[in-house]
């Protein structure tokens, strides 16, 4: 089949806008979001900026606006975006981040949330000489959280993000979760002072656009009801 690409494209260098352009690319069935980008960029412009590495779903780098929705552009196929030929597929940043170019957008902001929750283990006791130890029952609570791959679909998916910028979004929180639930980790207490703010988790209003969004289908929302109810008894 053949397509029609449609690519919202911006480089500050020259337009004063982003602006949409329309691409004919060759498509099967079994192709990913991705190749139809490639294609645009291997064999019609390669002007064309965009983010990938893996391809395979698993460095998160390719996330994007696709015919609407928050995805991996590796990880959705043609046959679930469209299902004849001559369909439009329509590629957009993802929302509600500045532009750096075409499809690829500025993280600053997204990675200064993240650090701001502390990802990283909060333990001052001494390392014992092999391993901090976790049952499996104690790492099951946390198991889900850890498949996060920080491709920020869920946090640009969110209204309280569009509305709020500060916000600090769900995957910031669902890394909150991930280690203030983490029985090895002593940072509760800092953990929460950060996310029970103006900007934390009081601003989720159990929307559900994040579990939609997720390419690892993720169920962020429980993981954030469960921080707001530790949140709630500790304060
Ligand atoms: Fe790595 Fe898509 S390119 S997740």
């Amino acid at each position: 089949m053949t397509l029609n690409v449609e690519i919202k494209r911006y480089n500050p260098e020259k337009d004063d806008a982003p602006h949409w352009e329309s691409y004919e690319v060759p498509a099967d069935p079994l192709d990913s979001a991705l190749a139809l980008l490639l294609h645009v960029k291997w064999h019609i412009d390669g002007t064309l900026s965009l983010r990938k590495s893996c391809a395979h779903g698993v460095c998160g780098s390719d996330a994007m606006q696709i015919n609407g929705e928050n995805k991996l552009a590796c990880s959705v196929l043609v046959q679930d975006l469209v299902d004849n030929d001559g369909a439009t597929v329509k590629f957009a940043p993802l929302p509600a981040a500045p532009v750096i170019k075409d499809l690829v957008i500025d993280q600053s902001r997204f990675f200064e949330k993240y650090r701001e929750v502390k990802p990283w283990l909060i333990n001052d006791n001494p390392a014992p000489e092999k391993e901090r130890k976790q049952s499996p029952a104690e790492h099951e609570i946390i198991e889900e959280a850890t498949k996060c791959i920080m491709c920020g679909a869920c946090t640009h998916a969110c209204p309280s993000t569009w509305a709020s910028p500060d916000y600090l979004g769900p995957a910031a929180m669902l890394k909150a979760y991930r280690y203030t639930f983490d029985t090895r980790d002593d940072g509760e207490g800092e953990r929460l002072d950060t996310v029970d703010s103006e900007n934390g988790l009081w601003k989720c209003y159990t929307i559900f656009n994040c579990n939609e969004a997720c390419p690892k289908d993720i169920d962020i929302t429980r993981w954030l009801s469960a921080l707001k109810r530790r949140s709630a008894v500790t304060a």
